[in-house]
């Protein structure tokens, strides 16, 4: 899909003209975020009708998804948390885990939570579905190649066990990426999936939002967790209280 850049222009020339185009092109509301975001998208948005002719839609979109929020990710990244984790799964050895990382970036955090759940189980019948707004991120997770310094952390010693190295990159083994299903989807709309799900990962993006839309989130992590199901969080800064009690710091239990 193009735009032409008289188009643009027009659409440009005042900030929720633009927050609204570009809603009904994403879906992406800009101002769930913190306020700066919405104004750099909208400088992407000038810029690019300055160009002559028609513009690639696409474009304009993946040059402001930089500006939404960072996609900084990484293997267990925060390894207390994952040990925390660990612990609340291993109390629980039968279960066939389910779990929803919303907004996995380019895949680390969700292959980190299969191996952790592989491990702690003896199992390989768990399902993680894995979702971000960005598919340029998703089309990398989907590959499951990674660099040296994706490697944050190893708290719980599995990358060697779950990973080979081939031609540079470490590669996640087969056994855990068929557990992972990777979606785009905006974890601000509610869950991916029908059924509520034991575990749910939102780290690192509660913080970038505005607060309605951390309400909204919060709301939506809530419906998607089965009653006693863990929320694992990044942001100390982040109040979460109502329907959640605290199990471990960034550990909540969902009532
Ligand atoms: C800083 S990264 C966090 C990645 C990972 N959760 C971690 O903590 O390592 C933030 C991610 O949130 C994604 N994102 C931003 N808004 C989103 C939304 N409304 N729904 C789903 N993902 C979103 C971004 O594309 C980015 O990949």
């Amino acid at each position: 899909m193009n735009i032409s850049a008289a188009s643009l222009d027009a659409i440009c020339r005042t900030r929720d003209g633009y927050v609204r185009w570009f809603k009904s092109v994403t879906s992406i509301d800009l101002l769930d975020y913190e306020p700066h975001v919405a104004s750099e998208c909208l400088q992407v948005g000038v810029w690019f009708s300055r160009r002559r002719g028609a513009i690639p839609v696409q474009e304009i979109i993946n040059d402001s998804m930089e500006y939404i929020t960072q996609e900084r990710t990484g293997f267990f990244r925060d390894g207390f948390v994952w040990e925390s984790l660990s612990r609340f799964v291993s109390a629980r050895p039968a279960t066939t885990w389910t779990a929803w990382c919303a907004a996995c970036s380019f895949g680390c955090e969700p292959y980190s939570l299969a191996m952790l759940l592989n491990s702690a189980t003896k199992r390989n019948k768990h399902y993680i579905i894995a979702t971000d707004i960005d598919s340029r991120l998703l089309r990398h997770a989907k590959r499951g190649a990674f660099q040296h310094h994706d490697l944050l952390d190893d708290p719980l010693g599995l990358i060697p066990r779950y990973t080979v190295w081939r031609e540079g990159h470490c590669v996640v083994a087969d056994t855990i990426r068929t557990t992972v299903s990777f979606r785009n989807h905006n974890a601000l709309l509610g869950s991916p999936i029908r059924e509520p799900v034991d575990i749910l990962l939102m780290r690192n993006l509660l913080t970038y939002l505005s607060p309605n839309a951390q309400a909204r989130a919060m709301q939506a992590s809530y419906d998607a967790l089965k009653p006693g199901g863990a929320f694992v969080v990044s942001s100390p800064d982040i109040e979460i209280n109502k329907g959640f009690t605290l199990l471990e710091p960034s550990v909540y239990i969902r009532l």
